[in-house]
């Protein structure tokens, strides 16, 4: 059976061409918005339901960094709305021999509707942003993780009925995921408590960035190196590796650094009792989470790895249907 669009009775948001740089270029409006569409794709998917609003669309997918889940659900996701993705890799384009980014988003916005890109600096995704003209979604960077956090509001959501006064506790490196939960969860209404050693601790700019929007919206948005006190009263714990793609020479003193701030069954027990756990994965067990805790019963990682399907589906949908 074939469905439209009509059949979305939420509240739509126009989103049409918008980039996807960083959550914070989103109203809360609009982002509650992808979370509706992203339950709402899903439920199509397990009813399998045809929903094809990107028929003839293409999406180039632009890896400067190793994926498994990024590219897959992305590729898969395109698949499923009718399009199709296009895998290129930066060792096999010309911008991995010195192509600049500004004439890449110009070529490939005359064969492309969308560009997925994975990357290091924040920096070039914006230049590549600034030099297309169709979307460009932000599928890694140092600095921003969105699409992960996308997915993982719409996983708290799910789990928990509601976002608004949720208590987030991140645990670990004050990095892209931290970065991208603190816009999210200040957007909606969550408190979030990043919880890092010292010397590992979030940007401050994009901290402060959080701690105003989070004024506008009823959002506590912390930063402590304190774990115990952190996890009182946690409705989510959430970690991340302790050095991520890029940083791979630093893990032996990571591993030094971090010792105190894994999330194991003992830390896991001073959160709620019905507290539940979330990795973006890929997880180093035994490292930043047990395997107690991530194979647990509280553990939400792979409902949070499918979710990446159905909120970039919602994403896709909204920028770039015509
Ligand atoms: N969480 C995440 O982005 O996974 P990949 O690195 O496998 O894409
Ligand atoms: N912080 C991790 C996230 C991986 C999805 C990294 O950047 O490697």
């Amino acid at each position: 059976m074939a469905t439209n669009t009509q059949e979305i009775h939420f509240q739509q948001q126009e989103l049409k061409g918008k980039d996807f740089l960083t959550l914070a270029d989103y109203t809360k409006d609009e982002i509650e918005y992808l979370i509706d569409l992203a339950d709402y794709l899903k439920k199509q998917q397990k009813d399998r339901v045809i929903f094809e609003p990107l028929k003839g669309k293409t999406l180039g997918m632009i890896f400067e960094k190793s994926s498994t889940r990024t590219r897959v659900s992305f590729e898969t996701g395109i698949y499923q709305l009718g399009g199709l993705g296009i895998f290129l890799s930066s060792k096999d384009i010309q911008i991995g021999r010195g192509e600049s980014i500004a004439d890449t988003a110009k070529v490939l916005s005359g064969y492309l509707d969308g560009i997925m890109i994975r990357t290091f600096a924040q920096e070039d995704v914006e230049e590549l942003a600034k030099h297309a003209s169709i979307p460009v979604i932000n599928g890694l960077t140092d600095l921003y993780h969105p699409c992960q956090a996308l997915a993982d509001l719409q996983t708290i959501k799910e789990v928990k009925g509601k976002l608004q006064g949720e208590k987030l506790v991140y645990i670990g490196d004050g990095n892209n995921m931290t970065h991208s939960l603190m816009i999210g969860a200040s957007l909606t209404g969550m408190h979030m408590v990043a919880v890092t050693p010292d010397g590992y601790t979030p940007n401050k700019e994009v901290l402060t960035k959080a701690k105003s929007i989070a004024d506008q919206h009823g959002a506590i948005i912390e930063w402590t190196t304190d774990v115990e006190t952190a996890v009182q009263g946690a409705d989510v714990l959430y970690t991340d590796v302790w050095a991520s793609m890029g940083q791979e020479e630093e893990q032996q003193q990571r591993e030094k650094d971090f010792e105190n701030y894994q999330v194991n069954e003992r830390l896991l027990e001073k959160a709620k009792t019905d507290a539940i756990f979330m990795h973006c994965l890929p997880a180093h067990r035994g490292e930043e989470v047990t395997t107690g805790v991530i194979d647990g019963k509280q553990s939400v990682v792979f409902q949070q790895a499918e979710n990446r399907l159905h909120a970039q589906k919602a994403l896709m949908t909204a920028l770039m249907t015509d």
